[in-house]
């Protein structure tokens, strides 16, 4: 098994064993209870992980969703620094830890992991679930809340998952600028909708003004070529469901999708794709249509036909989200 599906499976089978002893009732009402908080009016000025049934809802409901947002994040980072390892990690907003086991799924080794939250449940809980996790165990679970005066203590890698759409614009702001001040590396995944992409790309403008690099999924680091409120960059990762998660979601399904934006940028020198694919390929009767977002910093739909042979190959397996032409 790869490093990435171990760590997958060793986090569903770890998040199996926590919410066992979960009365399946209890998780539906924690469920439903986060839901309504999500779709609430944010930011809020407390934690809305407010005790362990929440916190263990979120984890069945939400973390093997982040977990897979945030690591098909991180593999088109790698794939763009391929001599990079992160020697440390910070964290932020990072609740149950779907970012650091993501981390451990993209690079071997253990490394210091800051992981910050103002929810305690959410730390002892990412500590208990991190505990079956052998590169998890240099982890550090601490309390500190995001705001205005928020400094981050210097590692290779921030990463700053599913935590934007929680904050005011000041606060998003300054976690931003914290992150920029204290990494080599900044990875971002948001929502994928429309104001997730928005919040991506005002980060994205912050990092650059910052002297980062944009090592993806932007083929480049000028302007995003979409034209405003005509459409959103997002991605999808498939997410595979336990029993357990369909039990505590509902549905029948083996799998999700869940849609995601990201940027992940650097202060050190990167390799972007050309160019990526940026929606689900079209296989038509010996053509394949790829919708393409250029380091030309443009958006073009490129067909690829029979004969172009190996290409064609490569196409009919692209994905979207993939690099363009596939990296060898
Ligand atoms: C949607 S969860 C994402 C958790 C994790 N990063 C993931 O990807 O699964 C948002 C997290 O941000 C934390 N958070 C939100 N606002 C915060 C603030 N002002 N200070 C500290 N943590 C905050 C929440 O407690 C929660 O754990």
């Amino acid at each position: 098994m790869n490093l990435s599906a171990s760590a997958a499976e060793t986090l569903r089978t770890a998040l199996g064993d926590l919410l066992d002893g979960l009365p399946p009732k209890q998780a539906s009402l924690a469920v439903d209870r986060l839901i309504a908080s999500y779709r609430g009016a944010t930011p809020t000025d407390a934690p809305i992980l407010r005790d362990r049934a929440d916190v263990a809802a979120y984890a069945a409901y939400r973390m093997p969703a982040t977990f897979e947002a945030v690591r098909s994040a991180l593999e088109a980072f790698a794939d763009a620094a391929p001599g990079w390892t992160p020697q440390s990690q910070v964290d932020v907003g990072g609740g149950t830890g779907a970012a650091t086991w993501a981390v451990s799924a993209t690079w071997a080794g253990t490394r210091p992991v800051t992981v910050l939250d103002w929810a305690e449940p959410a730390l002892a809980l990412g500590r208990e679930v991190a505990a079956a996790h052998p590169p998890l165990e240099d982890v550090r679970w601490q309390r500190a809340r995001i705001d205005a005066s928020l400094v981050l203590d210097t590692a290779d890698l921030v990463t700053v998952s599913y935590v934007l759409n929680e904050l005011a614009a000041p606060d998003r702001a300054a976690l931003v600028d914290a992150a920029a001040s204290a990494a080599q590396a900044v990875v971002i995944v948001e929502p994928g909708t429309p104001d997730g992409y928005a919040r991506v790309i005002e980060a994205r403008d912050r990092l650059i003004a910052a002297g980062f690099r944009v090592a993806a999924p932007c083929p480049h680091s000028a302007a995003c070529p979409i034209v405003p409120g005509s459409d959103w960059c997002h991605f999808s990762a498939r997410v595979s469901r336990s029993s357990l998660h369909r039990q505590v979601k509902g549905g029948s399904l083996p799998y999700e999708d869940e849609k995601f934006s990201y940027v992940a940028a650097a202060r050190f020198p990167v390799s972007p794709a050309p160019a990526r694919v940026v929606r689900r390929p079209q296989i038509r009767k010996g053509q394949v249509l790829l919708d393409l977002c250029e380091v030309e910093e443009r958006l073009s739909r490129t067909t690829v036909t029979k004969k172009h042979g190996e290409l064609y190959k490569a196409a009919r397996d692209a994905d979207w989200g993939d690099a363009w032409p596939p990296v060898s």
